[in-house]
């Protein structure tokens, strides 16, 4: 089973991987068997880390696909490479700088391939990481205020974490700078899909927020990088908006973190973007689980 998108899930299958993922918190991890690659074209510390970590904790190897001292530098084609690894590996975890990759990428190989990045489109499994720490930390998920701020319009994370929080009926309030609002057929789509109440803010304002979800100015899709200096320097979460907002508003973030939050904030007990990214491991488990068929 391939995991590309968030439109690949349906409820029932979210909240089975989540329950395999909370089990493995409260009992540990079976012994699985496997050889995982992971096949990073772009930078990553924690979805490849994670990743990583979770297949060995699961008593699985690990080969790292690394493209600069690959034959990919002879001029090898990306499709040649993919069914190369999927000759060596059981499943294929992919993250590229190209819209549609890991997608392409699935349609070539025999085995499970699962998007840990495909350009600006989507990260499901990010969204899924989220989305189990908004449960842990909430209790529940059904009816929560969830303020989304910062570059709406670049980050992935977003994309995906959007049609998963649509899916789950929440209440959703995107802040971003103009221009920056995420793709408007995405917001049609969950708007028409799920019924999701949808409001579209310009200005830091989190009175009503149960969660909010931070992302940081994706520098490196900008055009123009003088535009994306200036909207790092307004769209700052500082402490002094967390005492405007519900004494128990959780703040999260997928990181890297540059400076979109005040340090002030991560000393703060509202802070959970470190929980949020150990979660990963767990959730990962049971993500390769669900997607290599083990029982
Ligand atoms: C994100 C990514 O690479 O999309 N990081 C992650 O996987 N946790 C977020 C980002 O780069 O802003």
């Amino acid at each position: 089973m391939d995991m590309i998108s968030m439109r690949d899930l349906d409820k029932k299958t979210i909240e089975t991987i989540f329950e395999r993922a909370e089990n493995i918190e409260k009992f540990g991890y079976k012994e699985r068997k496997g050889i995982i690659t992971t096949a990073f074209f772009e930078t990553s510390t924690r979805t490849k880390l994670s990743f990583q970590s979770a297949a060995k904790h699961m008593g699985m190897k690990v080969i790292d696909f690394v493209p600069e001292t690959s034959s990919l530098v002879k001029g090898e084609s990306f499709s040649d490479t993919i069914r190369m690894l999927d000759n060596y590996a059981d499943a294929i975890i992919i993250r590229h700088p190209k819209d549609g990759s890991a997608r392409l990428a699935a349609k070539l190989a025999k085995h499970p391939v699962i998007n840990g990045g495909d350009g600006a489109n989507e990260h499901p499994t990010q969204a899924l990481i989220d989305i189990y720490t908004i449960k842990k930390e909430k209790g529940k998920i059904t009816g929560l205020n969830i303020s989304l701020f910062g570059d709406l319009g670049h980050a992935r994370t977003m994309h995906s974490l959007l049609y998963g929080l649509a899916m789950s009926d929440v209440n959703l309030t995107l802040i971003s700078p103009k221009g920056l609002e995420p793709n408007a057929e995405i917001i049609d789509e969950i708007k028409k899909e799920f019924k999701t109440e949808i409001v579209q803010k310009y200005e830091p304002d989190f009175t009503d927020a149960d969660v909010i979800y931070v992302v940081r100015v994706q520098e490196e899709r900008f055009a123009d990088k003088y535009e994306a200096k200036k909207i790092k320097e307004q769209f700052k979460l500082e402490l002094s908006d967390l005492k405007k907002a519900k004494s128990n508003v959780i703040v999260l973030h997928p990181l890297p973190k540059i400076d979109e939050i005040s340090a002030e904030v991560d000393k703060s007990k509202h802070a959970k973007y470190f929980e949020q990214a150990a979660n990963a491991v767990p959730v990962r488990i049971a993500i390769l689980e669900y997607c290599m068929g083990m029982e």
